[in-house]
């Protein structure tokens, strides 16, 4: 077996890292950019820097940024966010350098913006903070108010402009709740108590509640000076949803038993009358020993507050992952959710898909053999008449160019041909997750 057949999928084609940045100006547009998409699309990703990382998840975050105004785009950047991790190698001590400053944020998994500031998070760490034109800032801690790091999963409420969100702990407290004001003051923070450190990779939002997922990936510290991250499935931690209000503590959270099972995702959650909807992608199990990963799958759970029950719903057969919503309806009730079709052989997409709840329609703008994509990001068309009145935009990749594109489709109409292509001539390697930061 040679070198390359050895490697892991995460240092492997274009999954591999880029050697260098990249800078471009005024690149080739086939179509026509919206002219009322003003701003900038960007998303992050690990691209480990200075030698192979222990895993796909470990690697130093590159933003990949495209800046559109009046139907151009004035620019296209891959920039590295630039922290304390940048040029350590990825040994076996990797994790626990790495925890040993909450400044230590890879900023690889998450582009948010809240309060006037652009936010490369990761889940363990503090946020990078970054400016519009993706030089780093530096670690942001609220002026110190924050104690934890953040998931790279915060929820802006839209209709408040807060933003609430929580971090799981290797070490107690294993999770913690915080709310942040729409002017980006740290206003609360809770100890959450559960069972055990569990990767807790998103949460969800209501109109009047928070809702935990505290899911059986457990971690093992003692596993953690053998490289790569010490997580593992457990038959017997179980799984639960914890429902809190917004401003409530410890002892004011339900906690809800469903059938055991992992999800990195929510598309959204709202409260109906007694009911809270939430929406995710679900693994029957993940990491399970000695058992392949089962192919993730659109899921409703209902929680019914007065009987004290939670309904499972299987939506769809097909893969998926990287489920959005519009930002304007997060913690609302909404009727569309996209998100990639996940390809079979590994985790990227070959399509993205728009799911009607209310009629149990997909539609699909389907991708060639040889094209992949990431996760779709929505942005409202301007005087918008409908909740899918806006526009989808990700990165594509093609194999046979090894190059990538900025493409943005018709939310109404996703099986139509682009709105727009925007030929970069550089590869972007698969990632996570970005915004659309309109000015
Ligand atoms: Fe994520």
């Amino acid at each position: 077996m040679n070198d390359a057949a050895k490697a892991p999928f995460w240092l492997t084609g274009n999954f591999a890292p880029l050697a260098t940045e990249n800078e471009l100006s005024n690149p080739t547009i086939e179509g026509t950019i919206p002219s009322d998409l003003n701003g900038r699309y960007l998303r992050t990703g690990p691209n480990p820097m200075s030698g192979p990382t222990d895993h796909w998840f470990l690697g130093d975050g590159m933003v990949h940024g495209i800046e559109l105004s009046g139907g151009s785009a004035n620019w296209f950047k891959s920039k590295l966010v630039q922290t304390p991790m940048l040029n350590m190698r990825g040994d076996a001590d990797y994790l626990t350098e790495s925890m040993a400053s909450l400044k230590n944020g890879l900023g690889n998994t998450h582009v948010v913006s809240h309060a006037g500031k652009i936010l490369a998070l990761e889940e363990l760490h503090f946020p990078q903070e970054l400016t519009p034109d993706l030089e780093t800032v530096g670690a942001y801690d609220y002026n110190g108010a924050l104690n934890t790091g953040m998931t790279a999963h915060p929820k802006v409420c839209s209709k408040t402009g807060e933003m609430l969100f929580f971090a799981y702990g290797l070490m107690p407290p294993y999770l913690t709740y915080h709310r942040v004001s729409a002017d980006g003051e740290l206003l609360q923070s809770e100890v959450i108590e559960v069972g055990a450190a569990t990767m807790a990779h998103d949460f969800n939002i209501t109109e009047n509640y928070v809702i935990f997922m505290d899911l059986p990936l457990m971690f093992d510290m003692k596993r953690i000076t053998e490289g790569g991250i010490p997580l593992m499935w457990s038959d017997d931690y179980g799984a639960r949803l914890g429902v809190m209000p917004r401003k409530g503590s410890n002892t004011d959270v339900v906690w809800y038993d469903i059938d055991p099972c992992y999800a990195f995702h929510s598309l959204n959650a709202y409260e109906e009358g007694d009911k809270i909807v939430i929406d995710v992608c679900r693994f029957d199990h993940y990491l399970k020993p000695g058992v392949p990963i089962p192919p993730e799958q659109l899921t409703r759970w209902t929680i019914d507050t007065k009987a004290g029950t939670v309904e499972e719903k299987k939506l769809m057969e097909i893969p998926v992952e990287f489920p959005r919503v519009p930002d304007s309806l997060v913690g609302q009730k909404h009727r569309f959710g996209y998100m990639a079709h996940m390809s079979e052989e590994f985790p990227a997409g070959v399509g993205v898909l728009k799911y009607d709840f209310q009629s149990d329609q997909v539609t699909e703008f389907a991708l060639p053999s040889g094209q992949y994509c990431g996760e779709p990001v929505f942005a409202p068309r301007e005087h918008a008449s409908s909740e899918d009145d806006g526009y989808l935009m990700f990165y594509t990749y093609d194999e046979a160019s090894d190059t990538s594109d900025f493409v943005v489709i018709d939310a109404r109409d996703v099986e139509a041909a682009p709105l727009a292509r925007v030929k970069l001539g550089v590869r972007i390697p698969f990632g996570f997750h970005g915004s659309w930061i309109a000015d």
